[in-house]
């Protein structure tokens, strides 16, 4: 085992690299990636920093929502990703999206230690208006944005706990400060009332966030060279059912749509586990995991629809921090916090309306092999300039294997030394 450095939190940025540069043999090279990686605000921003970790940005260029284009801006390690959001949110830009946001509550919880479910219950019911004024109280610039405590209920979770559910109004914000603050101050008043609490915090689970998406695609749209659109359609149909009924595959399919929706979540600086919470939740919220989106034929048209929980914010957090957030918010051009839920479950319905549509037709490989060459090429030693000649030496290769891309890097250096 390694020596442990002593005191890291505590080094200068300056020693903590130099440390650990030599416990663990650092090249200079991999030192000076490191250092030119790092920014003075990250450094301010988590404990031990190092460097950034960079991850690439693209755009969607166009996706109509509620009647509105918008450019996306989306950050992805996988290739294929924003290639298949671009061509779903094409499918679906003659009628484009609809998005649907009812309401906008975070909540949080307060979990007391009471086998007295009805005397909580009751002392929650008689005493609402207080409890509200004392979660308002420890954050009162919430209600000057619309915000605020809403509603206090309670629930009772076995024998012997119950929770405090608290709704709260968060403006623009994704809430997760503000709510804590106050289901922290609701507790202490309860204490105050003899109450055990065993602990408080929001809660991520996201149902009062939910965006519903929807959209159609004329099925004549859909043709492949040899399939008929009425024909895939109804493929599109059935692997829509098989992710309603088989969790194995819903996994998966779910999995196309939050590489659409974490890109762009990742992109406004937001929580990604807090919504990859919520979402994988909401997607086994009757006891069985389900597919999020479900695709249906009706007459001449591919019907798309799909709900599910987006907890985020325009303000706060990392978004104030980050420069890029502010970049990217100037790209999309998000007003308001339900604009950018609606447009991020869009780029999700697209996303899966396109790996669809692939799965059912040629299959994912094909395009896929294609897209991921560029990395595969990088991965196997081509220098940036030899990525275009082994891309054009691969094109129509059928199946492309690291082997085959290493001989071909070869063949071309050699070709090169001639
Ligand atoms: C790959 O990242 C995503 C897909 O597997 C999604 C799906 O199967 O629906 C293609």
């Amino acid at each position: 085992m390694a020596n442990q450095i002593k005191h890291f939190y505590r080094l200068s940025y300056a020693d903590r690299l130099a440390a650990l540069a030599q416990q663990r043999k650092l090249t200079s090279e991999q030192v000076t990636t490191i250092k030119q990686n790092a920014t003075q605000v990250s450094d301010s921003l988590i404990e031990n920093y190092l460097t950034d970790y960079r991850l690439p940005e693209g755009v969607l260029p166009q996706i109509r929502v509620n009647d509105h284009d918008y450019v996306v801006p989306m950050v992805t390690e996988e290739p294929s990703v924003i290639a298949a959001a671009s061509h779903g949110a094409k499918l679906l830009m003659a009628t484009g999206i609809t998005a649907q946001i009812s309401e906008r509550l975070v909540e949080g919880q307060i979990i007391v230690a009471s086998a007295e479910y009805e005397q909580l219950s009751q002392f929650v019911t008689v005493n609402q208006v207080a409890i509200l004024q004392v979660a308002n109280a420890s954050h009162p610039t919430m209600q000057n944005y619309g915000g605020g405590a809403k509603a206090v209920t309670v629930r009772q979770l076995d024998a012997a706990y119950c929770s405090v559910d608290l709704q709260v109004g968060v403006g623009e914000a994704m809430g997760a400060n503000v709510v804590n603050t106050m289901a922290e101050a609701v507790a202490d008043y309860l204490r105050q009332h003899d109450f055990t609490i065993i602990m408080s915090i929001l809660t991520n689970e996201g149902s009062h966030q939910l965006v519903t998406v929807s959209a159609q695609v004329p099925v004549a749209q859909l043709a492949k060279a040899q399939i008929s659109g009425a024909e895939i359609a109804k493929r599109i149909q059935v692997a829509s059912h098989i992710a309603q009924i088989d969790p194995k595959r819903a996994v998966t399919h779910n999995k196309g749509i939050m590489n659409g929706v974490d890109a762009v979540v990742i992109a406004t600086g937001n929580d990604w586990r807090a919504v990859e919470a919520a979402v994988q939740a909401f997607a086994s919220r009757d006891g069985q995991y389900r597919g999020l989106s479900q695709w249906q034929v009706v007459d001449d048209q591919l019907i798309g629809k799909m709900t599910l929980p987006l907890p985020m914010g325009l303000v706060g957090g990392a978004t104030k921090v980050l420069n890029l957030v502010t970049v990217n918010r100037q790209l999309s051009n998000f007003q308001t916090t339900q604009e950018a839920m609606s447009v991020i479950a869009a780029v999700g319905l697209a996303q899966n309306l396109a790996a669809l549509l692939a799965l059912v037709s040629e299959g994912i490989q094909a395009g896929h092999m294609k897209l991921q060459l560029k990395s595969m090429a990088m991965a196997n030693g081509a220098t940036p300039t030899e990525v275009p000649l082994v891309l054009a030496q691969l094109a129509h290769q059928q199946s492309i294997n690291a082997q085959l891309v290493k001989v071909t890097i070869e063949k071309i250096r050699q070709t090169k030394g001639e």
